[in-house]
C-alpha cells in the first residue's frame, strides 16, 4: 500500500493559522521508536511543529504491551489531558500501537476515556492523516478506531533523530508464536518489505551522510519467506553492503532457529556487518524452550553461539526471560550455564510477564514473584562478573567506531560505539563527529571503555 496523504494540504493550511504543536510519547521496543519517527514525519509534513509535554495540541501515545504493565502509565497521562479538554483547550489525543490491539484496553478506552479522539492499531499509519483531519477540521467527537491492517506501508516520511545512524524496518509482524509473547497477536503476520524499497531508503540515507544502519524486524531472518521468488536475508545484506557511504550494518533480531550457515558466511565475509550479533536465548533449558515454542534445544543454541564466536572479534548479545511458568531452580541453572559458556557482552533480562491471550498465560505457575526477582538478581550478578573479563580482552586492541558526539557527562570527551556495540569515550573535537575512526582501547570501566583515536 502506498502512503497517500490526501489530507496533508488541508491540515497544512489549517496549521498556517493555528500553529498546532505535537508531542509523541513512545513506549517499548525499537520498532515502536522507529514507528514514532514516522508519525513525527507525517505530522511535520502536515505543518505540525514539535512541542513540549504540557503545551502541545496533538498528543500521540505509541503504546507497547510486550511486558510490564504500561497501561497504568497510559491511563494516568490521559487523565491529565482530560483536564485540558474540559477547559476547552485545543487538544487532540491519538493512541496507536500494540496496546490498542487488546480487546480489554479498547473496551476501557471506549467506556471510560471517551475524550480520546483516535485509536489506531499497528500498521495503520496511512489512515492517520484522515482520522486527524476528521478530529480537527470536522470536529468529529466519536472515537475513530481502526484495527491492525496487516498491510505494508511505504513512502512514509520519517523524521530521523540522529544524523549518522538510522533504523530501517525490513519485515513487520511475526509468525513464531513463542508461547509467552503477545507480538504475533498485535502485530499480525510476517510481511517483508520489497528489497527495492529498502535499498532505495538506504541509498537515500547514505546520500544524506548516514553511515550506520540498523535493520529492524521481529524476526529478520524470516525476511523474504513471504515472497514468491527466492530472496533471503543474506541476499539483502549483500546488496546493502554494496551501498557506498554505509559503513556499519546492524540488525535485530534474528531467531536462532533460522540462523543458517549462509548468513554466518555473509557476516564473516562482510566488511560492514557489525561484529555484534543479537541472538535471543530466552532460556537455557531445553524443556522450558520447548514450552516456550522456541524450536531449538540448549545444545543447538550452544553450537550456533560457538560457531558465531569463531568470527574474529564478534560479540554476542541476548534476551533472557527468568521465571517462565513453573521454571524450576534446576532449569534456571541451565540458563546460567549457557551464560557462562557463551559469555554474552550484553544481556537484556526480563522477568516473565503474563500476557493475556497467549498460550503461556494458561500454564500453571507455582514460582513466586520473590523467587523470580531473586533469579534475575543472580543472573545480573553473573553477567557483571563476566563483563569486565570480556572488556579486558579488548584493552590494547584497535576497533572501528562511529563518532556519535560529545559525551553527556564530560564536555571534553566524545563518545561512540565500536562495531561490537561497546560504548567508548575518548578525546576528540567536533570535526570527528559522524566519522568512522579507528580507536585503541586503553581501559575498561564495566559499562564503557576509554580509548584513543589512532591516526
Ligand atoms: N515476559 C517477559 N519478557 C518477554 N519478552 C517478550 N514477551 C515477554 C513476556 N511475556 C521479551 C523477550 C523478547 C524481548 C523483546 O522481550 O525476551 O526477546
Ligand atoms: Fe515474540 Fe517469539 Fe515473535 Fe520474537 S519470535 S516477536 S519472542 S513470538
Amino acid at each position: 500500500m502506498k502512503f497517500v496523504n490526501s489530507y496533508k494540504d488541508k491540515l497544512r493550511k489549517y496549521n498556517k493559522e493555528h500553529n498546532l504543536k505535537y508531542y509523541i510519547d513512545t513506549m517499548g521496543c525499537q520498532m515502536n521508536e522507529n514507528d514514532s519517527l514516522k508519525y513525527a514525519g507525517i505530522l511535520e509534513s502536515m505543518g505540525f511543529v514539535p512541542g513540549g509535554e504540557s503545551d502541545s495540541n496533538v498528543y500521540l501515545f505509541n503504546t507497547c504491551c510486550v511486558r510490564e504493565n504500561a497501561e497504568n502509565t497510559l491511563f494516568g497521562r490521559l487523565g491529565m489531558l482530560k483536564q485540558r479538554k474540559i477547559k476547552n483547550e485545543e487538544v487532540y489525543i491519538a493512541i496507536v500501537g500494540c496496546m490498542t490491539q487488546q480487546k480489554h484496553i479498547l473496551d476501557k478506552i471506549k467506556k471510560s476515556y471517551r475524550f480520546v479522539d483516535i485509536v489506531l492499531g499497528t500498521s495503520c499509519m496511512s489512515i492517520f492523516p484522515e482520522k486527524l483531519y476528521n478530529a480537527i477540521i470536522n470536529g468529529q467527537d466519536k472515537i475513530e478506531y481502526i484495527d491492525v491492517s496487516n498491510t505494508l506501508e511505504e513512502d512514509v516520511p520519517i523524521k530521523y533523530q540522529d544524523k549518522y545512524k538510522a533504523s530501517v524496518s525490513i519485515i513487520y509482524g511475526c509468525n513464531n508464536f513463542c508461547t509467552y509473547c503477545i507480538v504475533p497477536y498485535v502485530r499480525g503476520r510476517e510481511r517483508s518489505r520489497r528489497p527495492e524499497s529498502i535499498l532505495k531508503d538506504i541509498r537515500e540515507l547514505a546520500s544524506n551522510g548516514y553511515k550506520e544502519i540498523m535493520l529492524l524486524g521481529q524476526n529478520v531472518n524470516s525476511y523474504g519467506n513471504d515472497f514468491e521468488e527466492e530472496y533471503t536475508f543474506p541476499m539483502l545484506l549483500k546488496e546493502i553492503e554494496k551501498i557506498d557511504g554505509i559503513e556499519i550494518i546492524r540488525f535485530m533480531s534474528p531467531h536462532p532457529k533460522d540462523f543458517k550457515d549462509d548468513l554466518i558466511e555473509v557476516i564473516r565475509n562482510s566488511k560492514k556487518v557489525a561484529r555484534q550479533i543479537h541472538l535471543p536465548l530466552q532460556s537455557g533449558n531445553t524443556e522450558i524452550l520447548k514450552k516456550m515454542n522456541r524450536k531449538y534445544t540448549k545444545e543447538q543454541y550452544l553450537e550456533l553461539a560457538m560457531k558465531l564466536k569463531q568470527i574474529p572479534d564478534v560479540s554476542l548479545s541476548t534476551d533472557i526471560i527468568v521465571g517462565f511458568p513453573n521454571e524450576t531452580e534446576e532449569q534456571f541453572q541451565d540458563t546460567l550455564d549457557v551464560v557462562k559458556k557463551v559469555e554474552f557482552d550484553q544481556i537484556y533480562m526480563f522477568i516473565y510477564s503474563k500476557r493475556n491471550g497467549t498460550v503461556a498465560a494458561k500454564m500453571e505457575d507455582k514460582v513466586t514473584y520473590e523467587e523470580k526477582v531473586d533469579r534475575l538478581e543472580r543472573l545480573k550478578k553473573l553477567y557483571e562478573e563476566i563483563l569486565p573479563k570480556l572488556n579486558e580482552k579488548m584493552v590494547g586492541k584497535e576497533y572501528k567506531l562511529l563518532v556519535e558526539g560529545k559525551s553527556k557527562t564530560n564536555d571534553k570527551l566524545y563518545t561512540g560505539r565500536t562495531s561490537q556495540n561497546k560504548v567508548v569515550v575518548f578525546e576528540a573535537d567536533d570535526t570527528y563527529i559522524g566519522k568512522v575512526v579507528n580507536i585503541k582501547i586503553d581501559s575498561q570501566h564495566l559499562w564503557y571503555l576509554k580509548g584513543t583515536i589512532v591516526k
